[in-house]
């Protein structure tokens, strides 16, 4: 509990002086700089508490509250209570801290609204404005360390299904958030390229396959072939021996059985390259199941044998996990050829030679969860020091996703699907419609949108229902409700050109935004912003974006009304029309970073 005349950030020297706090950054975040205030002034009058212990526990408050201390959580020997009773009486109000009260255990705060404004827009337009790229949100806690990302990993010659989606989505969405707070990220996708049904899908080419089908469609001829080579193979086994032998010779490194999958493969990722960058998606590394070594997945079969862990069936090498209740696993086949298992195991540890990754993220279904734990234990018994810096995230089922003729799926279908819905949905407004530049691309846009919102918004380990309808309105939380309200704060600046540019921040007077509710709700969720970032990337969970950005949205469609901006304009109150403009111009620029972050693409105009 000390003090101190010099504030430890300079940025705020026009402030009352603040501590350094270690774990604080105010320089990326002025509600850190508000939660050294409330902590410094809280170890002030409590002399067995520092500024540091506090500061952990200043929490959002609920409804109407800025921030709330639980002080039961400092565990001291006197009552809550008692400690409360000292710190309301050593309290100043000061340009930070307007007041407190105490409630119980607890102590509520609220945030001196004139500073509030002033900082919280003055950092928004500091890092959004003078910067190449947008800044705000951002942060350095990352910085120095490495991170792969793999997600996506569709299975060449299988369907995209919505499993793959779900990973697409999410994994682009955590390597943004991973980015955003400074890690290196490598952003991987692990293509199933690998295994018999390989072998299967060369006995199918043979039979079905058109050179000119695989040119227009790669993904989709291969999807073809072998639907018909399974079907075949269902009534008649010996298919599936030649396919087993084939993929034989490919594991055998038989190139005259490898060219035609060389191609496939190439193609394939060509043609998936095109439609993620649709989506907003990019891979730093296309990699899959054939480039993995088989050196390194014998060496750790090797190991393995060694340590008593392995047991021969009829020739087929498996691995008893029962003990960590994660079943028995086949590791090696009978013929010698890997498995998916192994190629993991394998893989892993290649990429670990060849990155140094300080951590490892797989985006996989939570169907594969027995199976990503598996690997993992394996990695960890093999003793790997990096093992545990191993994380799966999963996810839960989509439930009846098709197009509306409810066929097949491809991503490619998805995607023209989506736009096709919104288009049909924006149609019906006939006057709106109408005033649309490009519809085309507007509704594809806002259908992918759409897409993506439905799968971000609840918690990722829940199942939901893939439902065209629901997601493709402009009412409640949606896509394109998003995509409306940022459409809509953004046109306020063409709307009023006579404002333009705006002065410099220090003289903008954001003292005229004070008294106004809900312009005080937009500011408190734009300082909030940078916790935002900083929650996902420790929970991995995008719902918590996808719920800043919805109530932003809602927040600034409620200010709307009471603060207009033209109405400020047409009585010739231009410093106050300036100040609104800030705000709203602000509340653009967070709305649209948020979304940036869920690998949206903010529209302007619609
Ligand atoms: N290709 C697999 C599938 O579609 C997903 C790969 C997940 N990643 C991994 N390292 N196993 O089921």
């Amino acid at each position: 509990a000390t003090t101190s005349s010099t504030t430890a950030y300079p940025i705020f020297s026009h402030l009352p002086p603040l501590p350094q706090v270690s774990k604080a950054d105010p320089a990326s975040s002025v509600f850190d700089a508000f939660r050294i205030a409330i902590a410094s002034s809280i170890a002030k009058a409590v002399p067995d508490l520092t500024v540091e212990q506090v500061y952990e526990g200043v929490d959002y408050g609920k409804k109407g509250v800025d921030f709330t201390v639980a002080l039961p959580r400092f565990r001291l020997k006197e009552k809550p209570d008692v400690t409360g009773k000292k710190v309301l009486a050593e309290f100043k109000a000061d340009e930070w801290i307007e007041s407190v009260v105490a409630q119980g255990p607890f102590l509520h705060y609220q945030l001196n609204t004139a500073t509030l404004f002033r900082e919280v827009l003055t950092q928004i337009h500091q890092l959004t404005n003078e910067t190449e790229k947008p800044l705000y949100g951002t942060s350095k806690i990352g910085e120095g360390k490495k991170v792969i990302i793999e997600y996506s990993s569709p299975n060449i010659a299988k369907q995209f299904h919505v499993g793959h989606l779900r990973s697409t989505i999410i994994g682009q969405f955590l390597s943004n958030v991973y980015s955003a707070c400074g890690w290196e990220v490598i952003a991987m996708n692990y293509l199933g390229d690998w295994g018999t049904q390989f072998g299967l899908i060369a006995v199918g080419f043979e039979r079905y396959g058109s050179e000119e089908a695989l040119k227009v469609d790669a993904i989709k001829h291969l999807y073809d072939v072998y639907v018909k080579i399974n079907a075949e193979a269902e009534k008649d086994p010996e298919v599936r021996v030649e396919a087993a032998k084939w993929f034989k010779r490919m594991e055998d490194g038989d190139e005259t059985a490898l060219v035609n999958w060389r191609k496939w493969r190439e193609l394939s990722v060509k043609k998936y390259t095109e439609e993620y960058a649709a989506l907003n998606v990019r891979f730093d590394v296309y990699t899959g199941e054939s480039q993995v070594g088989k050196e390194s997945q014998a060496q750790a079969l090797a190991r393995l044998e060694e340590m008593g862990l392995i047991s021969d069936v009829e020739g087929a090498k498996l691995i008893d996990l029962e003990k960590w209740k994660l079943q028995k696993a086949v590791v090696r086949k009978k013929d010698g050829t890997s498995i998916y298992l192994t190629r993991d195991i394998g893989g892993a540890i290649e990429r670990y030679e060849k990155y140094k990754f300080d951590k490892m993220i797989y985006v996989v279904a939570s169907q594969q969860d027995l199976h990503l734990a598996q690997f993992f234990k394996v990695l960890q018994l093999l003793e790997y020091p990096w093992a545990n810096t191993l994380e799966h995230v999963n996810y839960g089922l989509v439930q009846g996703m098709s197009t509306r003729k409810g066929t097949a799926v491809f991503l490619a279908d998805i995607i023209r699907e989506a736009g096709n819905v919104m288009h049909d949905q924006m149609k019906k407004n006939k006057e709106k419609y109408e005033a649309v530049e490009d519809p085309e691309g507007t509704s594809k846009e806002i259908g992918i949108t759409a897409v993506k919102v439905q799968d971000m918004q609840a918690k990722r380990i829940n199942n939901y229902v893939f439902n065209w309808d629901r997601m493709t309105t402009f009412e409640g939380d949606t896509g394109p409700y998003l995509q409306y309200a940022h459409v809509r704060v953004s046109s306020i600046s063409r709307k009023n050109p006579s404002l333009h540019p705006l002065p410099p921040p220090s003289q903008i007077n954001t003292s005229l935004l004070t008294s106004h509710p809900k312009a005080r709700e937009i500011a408190i969720l734009l300082g909030s912003y940078p916790d935002v970032v900083k929650t996902a990337l420790k929970t991995h969970e995008p719902s918590g974006v996808v719920t800043f950005a919805m109530r932003l949205s809602h927040a600034i469609s409620g200010a709307w009304d009471v603060l207009g901006v033209k109405s400020e304009v047409d009585k010739g109150d231009l410093e106050s029309a300036r100040a609104r403009m800030w705000l709203y111009l602000s509340a653009r620029d967070v709305l649209g970073a948020s979304m940036r972050l869920l690998s949206l693409t903010p529209l302007e105009r619609m």
